[in-house]
């Protein structure tokens, strides 16, 4: 199944749920930027809602928004009835740590799954690892590798796969190139998250049955580009775009109901 296919799946699946609630559920979106980047993926965030039949309320705030004024409206947001969850857009203006606001939110609320003590998951990891058990990857005892560190994707993904069994090995920018083409040559799964354009490419072997997840996303003038060249000789790849990005969407709704489930 393509990843469309799967989402579309899922959304039937989440729509049908949503629909049998009694109270329809909630979501807060905050956005302090008008990068272009962060408008593309808000209003993907309520297309997917209004999809879903869920209530998304986008409250866009000043650009120049002093932090302890950001951090008390996130206070007010935990303690509201309204929104069941809610997420603060990244990136966020310099003025602001990203770190504080993270640590700011209601680990309750937490849809996007920043939170070092949330129950959720990350949505990019969380989104991966539920699309690769509807596909029935193999993963007991399987060679995964996770190419990137990052506290968002990179290290939430390898404990994932580290509780579904597989062997983990996580590789980044101090890896050497040797160690790095001898992991990928072993690698059941590869999941690389370093946005360079292109990173994996016919330089490395890989085995004919792996599976790569490529989360990259580069935007230049020829388009969208992932860590990972096209077509490489593998059984499955996941595209770019079209893949990882539609995962992480699906996955912000999933933590939603799952909040709101637990109420
Ligand atoms: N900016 C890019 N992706 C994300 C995301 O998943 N959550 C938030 N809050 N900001 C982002």
């Amino acid at each position: 199944m393509t990843i469309k296919e799967y989402v579309a799946a899922r959304k039937a699946e989440f729509k049908d749920v949503v629909s049998k609630m009694e109270k329809v559920p909630c979501i807060g979106i905050v956005q302090l930027n008008e990068d272009p980047a962060s408008n593309a993926y808000v209003k993907g965030k309520l297309k997917d809602a209004a999809e879903l039949g869920i209530k998304a309320d986008l409250m866009k705030l000043p650009i120049d928004t002093s932090e302890k004024d950001l951090l008390s409206f996130i206070d007010g947001l935990n303690k509201d009835d309204v929104h069941d969850g809610f997420i603060v857009q990244m990136p966020l203006p310099k003025q602001i740590d990203e770190e504080k606001v993270k640590l700011a939110v209601d680990p309750k609320k937490d849809v996007d799954g920043f939170h070092p003590l949330s129950s959720l998951f990350p949505c990019t990891p969380k989104g991966i690892m539920s699309y690769l058990k509807y596909e029935n990857v193999p993963l007991v005892g399987k060679n995964a590798v996770v190419i990137g560190r990052s506290n968002i994707v990179g290290k939430p993904m390898a404990r994932m796969l580290l509780a579904e069994s597989c062997n983990v090995t996580v590789v980044h920018s101090k890896t050497s190139n040797e160690d790095l083409a001898r992991y990928i040559e072993n690698a059941d799964i590869i999941v690389v998250a370093i946005g360079k354009p292109g990173f994996l490419d016919n330089r490395f072997k890989y085995k004919e049955s792996a599976v790569i997840v490529d989360v990259g996303i580069s935007r230049d003038e020829t388009g969208l580009h992932g860590d990972a060249i096209p077509g490489l000789p593998v059984a499955n790849q996941t595209p770019v775009p079209g893949g990882v990005g539609l995962l992480t969407r699906l996955a912000l709704y999933e933590n939603l109901l799952e909040i709101v489930s637990k109420k």
